[in-house]
């Protein structure tokens, strides 16, 4: 089979490198795609909101199944469209993609379906919402509905920084119509996890667990990012937890959609804090989490092709998916400035070092070739994973790979992996 994948992340390197793996796969495509892609499939430049440009590519190129990665595409309806082609496609209908690209919309349907989650108001005028948190005594957060790239979220401890946020979202207007309504939450206190599923129409099929680091600095500190690393599984994701966010988040949530008309199909992703009272979701997303796909596919065994078959039409309820014992550690290298206004064009050398090291793989994010050279062009530039007989190991490897590669101001979190490695030795 040919198969496109759409995106040009991390993530998306990383199913195109499983897709590699898969003896039925004859061609891949990546549209963008980026550096990391080039060596491994057909990079096709396109416009990704451009759907009918896409559908002529699947024409032109025969390819038999598509890989949508990021949420931007699925929200404005290529999955929709797709079908209305009558193209295979990996991914939820705008429809249900809406369960990350209307956070209002989550909240209701959440609250409909009794799933924990934070308390929240949704506001849809600036000076109801500024009213609103000068009356707030407590830390809580304050988020823009739309989709802003995993950066419209302010978690805040007071009233002065609540109004800066809504200032930012609604008055200035930092994420555009992302910004047309504004919720303000319940600050939940506790362990982060994103959680991963296959969902078709009812079925659920678990994917390994991972953790992310949002935050840009070491200690969980300064503004959020899109991830600055993740590792794969979560100890803190104990079997019990994990049969406790099936039944009491996924299973009512998916029931709900169901009932809405909006069934989902597709990956979900439920980012949860496992607080005291139990997991309460903090967001759902219509995707792979990315970092976490990195660390998630480093240890996939089985077929990608097969998971992804099933999701575009197939029954996920025979899939019997495999995993490396090994757990795996994404490094997040960023360039200077990230998640500001960040440099571009550096020149990134030592890639070639880490190609041989067994177990170690640098997924490409927001990278380019220019003539023999890769340079960067994003804000996140690469994804250094590796895996270890165990989470201490695989952390070493992997800041030994990220030591290997160099580009100029390039940042990374040193910490990566600590919680996991500190839950290990207080069991031992
Ligand atoms: P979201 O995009 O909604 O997951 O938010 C991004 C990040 O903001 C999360 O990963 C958390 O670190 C933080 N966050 C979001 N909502 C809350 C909340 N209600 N309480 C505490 N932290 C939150
Ligand atoms: N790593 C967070 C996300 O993909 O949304």
């Amino acid at each position: 089979m040919n198969v496109m994948v759409i995106g040009g992340g991390g993530r998306e390197h990383a199913i195109a490198w499983c897709l590699t793996k898969s003896p039925r796969v004859r061609e891949i495509f990546c549209v963008p795609g980026n550096a990391g892609t080039l060596g491994i499939a057909t990079n096709l430049d396109a416009d990704v909101s451009d759907h009918s440009a896409l559908i002529d590519l699947v024409e032109k190129h025969n390819i038999d199944l598509t890989v949508v990665g990021p949420e931007v595409p699925l929200c404005a309806g290529i999955v929709d469209d797709f079908h209305k082609a009558g193209l295979r496609i990996v991914g939820p209908s705008a429809a249900a993609a809406r369960i990350e690209g209307d956070k209002a919309y989550a909240k209701k349907i959440m609250k409909a379906a009794h799933v924990p989650t934070a308390e929240a108001r949704v506001f849809e005028r600036i000076e109801d919402a500024k009213l609103y948190v000068e009356a707030r005594e407590h830390g809580f957060v304050v988020k823009a509905s739309g989709l802003a790239a995993g950066k419209g979220v302010f978690v805040c401890q007071d009233c002065e920084q609540g109004l800066l946020a809504v200032e930012q979202i609604m008055g200035d207007r930092a994420f555009g119509k992302a910004g047309d309504k504004i919720i303000v939450e319940e600050l939940l206190k506790g362990q982060e996890l994103s959680v991963f599923a296959l969902v078709e129409g009812r079925n659920i099929y678990m994917l390994a667990t991972a953790q992310d680091h949002k935050a840009i600095g070491d200690g969980d500190v300064g503004p959020n990012t899109g991830g600055m690393g993740a590792y794969s599984p979560a100890p803190i994701a104990t079997p019990s937890i994990m049969t406790i966010v099936e039944r009491d988040i996924l299973v009512p949530l998916i029931d709900a959609m169901n009932n809405d008309g909006s069934p989902y199909r597709g990956i979900l992703y439920a980012g949860l804090m496992l607080t005291p009272g139990g997991p309460k979701v903090l967001e759902f997303n219509c995707r792979f989490g990315d970092p976490e796909a990195q660390a998630v596919l480093m240890r996939l065994e089985s077929d990608v092709l097969d998971i992804f078959e099933a999701l575009a039409d197939g029954d996920i309820s025979t899939l019997d998916i495999r995993w490396n014992e090994k757990p795996a550690v994404c490094v997040v290298m960023t360039a200077k400035g990230y998640p500001g206004d960040y440099e571009k064009g550096q020149t990134i050398e030592g890639l070639e070092s880490v190609d041989a090291i067994e177990d170690v793989q640098v997924f490409q994010a927001g990278t380019r070739q220019i003539e023999q050279f890769i340079v960067s062009s994003g804000g996140r530039v690469l994804g250094v994973t590796a895996m270890g007989h165990d989470i201490g190991e695989a952390k070493r490897r992997a800041y030994e790979a990220v030591e290997k590669v160099h580009f100029n101001g390039a940042y990374y979190r040193r910490d990566i992996a600590d919680k996991a490695i500190q839950a290990a030795s207080s069991k031992n």
